[in-house]
């Protein structure tokens, strides 16, 4: 058994995530928004947590990009890499939803299975998936990064979108076809949906 947790026991305490989310007054739930490297996931993290913010709403963004400098620097990007990546987020947003926090976790999350690894750690309504669905050409064209450009190249080998897959999701809410919604009218359809479902009081 070396190497796995073994007989361990659950502790609650007296205050809760109800306690937490009253004094709050919001719902913790976790934002995930997936999408190509370029599509704006981060952008569009950066001003949802902005929007909610500026009305008093306690957020905190887990950004895919910003996590491999640290709690995920062991990682690479081959898909059992990906998926442990994933799952730690998915952990650490779940500790976020229960302090009540709303957590906005913007990871490219190429695979369904591992977005809905994540979903099922939560109540299902606490886990909301936002799809930034922007074509690859366009993802491309923008190349922020320089990455894709080296991807093209040979130069960096399975970049989401050139030679790994990326399994858009379904059902979820979605930003709209081949056009570039602006990162403010993008977090304002999330607000409206989090104001609309009870997530903020
Ligand atoms: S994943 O697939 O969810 O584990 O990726 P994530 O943790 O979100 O990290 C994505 C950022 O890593 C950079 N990068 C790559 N992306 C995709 N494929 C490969 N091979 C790769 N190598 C480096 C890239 O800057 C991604 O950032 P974003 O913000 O998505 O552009």
């Amino acid at each position: 058994n070396i190497g796995k947790s073994t007989n361990i026991l659950w502790h609650n305490c007296l205050i809760g995530q109800s306690d937490r989310q009253k004094l709050l007054g919001q719902k913790g739930c976790v934002v995930w928004i997936t999408g190509l490297s370029g599509s704006g996931k981060s952008t569009l993290a950066c001003a949802l947590s902005r929007e909610l913010h500026c009305r008093g709403h306690l957020t905190y963004v887990l950004d895919g990009d910003n996590l491999r400098h640290g709690l995920n620097r062991d990682l690479s990007f081959k898909a059992e890499d990906r998926a442990e990546n994933i799952r730690r987020v998915g952990e650490v947003a779940k500790l976020f939803a229960d302090a009540g926090v709303i957590c906005i976790a913007s990871l490219i999350s190429p695979y369904r299975r591992d977005r809905d690894a994540c979903r099922a750690l939560l109540p299902h309504s606490n886990f909301i998936e936002v799809f930034i669905d922007l074509p690859l050409k366009i993802c491309e064209a923008r190349d922020p990064k320089g990455l894709y450009k080296l991807a093209r190249t040979g130069k960096i080998k399975g970049f989401t979108g050139i030679d790994d897959p990326y399994e858009p999701p379904i059902n979820v809410i979605k930003m709209k076809d081949g056009e570039c919604p602006s990162p403010k009218a993008m977090a304002k359809q999330v607000l409206c949906y989090l104001e609309e479902n009870g997530y903020l009081q």
